[in-house]
């Protein structure tokens, strides 16, 4: 973003007297002063207007992440395990995740530093939708699965409806690959409702968050939201 923009934006001043204080010699980047409005502000640049710093101002970014298993849903981990931080290489910008995969738990999931949208996403109220494929042990049967679309009791809780159907049949392993599509976002809720009918999970994956789905991008690589995707966003959650 520009110099007199970024100015702007941090609410110095408004964007005619922002490239008046440029001009006039009293903005610098880095410690050298920067008389040029048309500047491109880096996420590392460190700018000050008369020696006082331009802070509380971050330009959002929203990322989609392949999250491959192995990794937990954190920005910082005492135990020094890998995390999702390590994956996405994005300088500057304190990126954070939009709720929480487990550690073995793989596909999308969101990273931003956009709280209002993250808060959203995340609120119960909206109910945003969530697409999982889990392999589970057994073959669920026709009351198991009624059982999991209209709700079973975790924690002293019913969860939600949902939507379950069968994907796929392993029968030589006796496994099957569930379709669960979630309006709740509680923990471990989709390894609790399948050990609630006695048909745990092996395997978990979350192919869709808020009709956003991975698609041809590799486990482990991430990608920058369209600025369309992001509006959709938004939309999903206006009240
Ligand atoms: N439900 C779970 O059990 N685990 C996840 O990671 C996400 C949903």
């Amino acid at each position: 973003m520009r110099l007199a923009k970024y100015l702007a934006r941090a609410g110095v001043a408004s964007r005619r007297r922002a490239e008046k204080l440029i001009t006039a010699g009293r903005v610098c980047v880095n410690g050298t002063v920067t008389d040029r409005p048309q500047y491109r502000v880096q996420d590392s640049d460190t700018v000050t207007v008369d020696d006082r710093p331009v802070k509380g101002f971050e330009e959002k970014a929203h990322f989609l992440l392949h999250k491959p298993p192995g990794y937990i849903s954190t920005v910082d981990d005492t135990h020094h395990r890998p995390t999702v931080m390590d994956l996405v290489k994005e300088t500057g910008k304190r990126l954070y995740p939009v709720g929480r995969l487990d550690a073995d738990t793989s596909g999308v999931l969101l990273m931003t530093n956009d709280g209002e949208l993250a808060n959203l996403l995340t609120h119960p109220r909206y109910g945003v939708r969530k697409v999982y494929l889990a392999r589970v042990a057994g073959i669920p049967d026709k009351k198991a699965l009624e059982q999991l679309r209209a709700g079973v009791d975790i924690e002293g809780k019913k969860t939600a409806p949902a939507g379950v159907k069968i994907a796929r049949v392993f029968a030589g392993d006796n496994e099957a690959l569930l379709e669960l599509t979630l309006i709740e976002g509680r923990k471990r809720q989709v390894k609790k409702m399948c050990g609630a009918v006695n048909h745990p999970v092996i395997r978990l994956h979350r192919q869709e968050f808020a009709g956003l789905r991975a698609g041809r991008l590799p486990e482990g690589s991430y990608r920058r939201l369209t600025e369309e995707e992001v509006r959709e966003l938004y939309r999903r959650v206006e009240s």
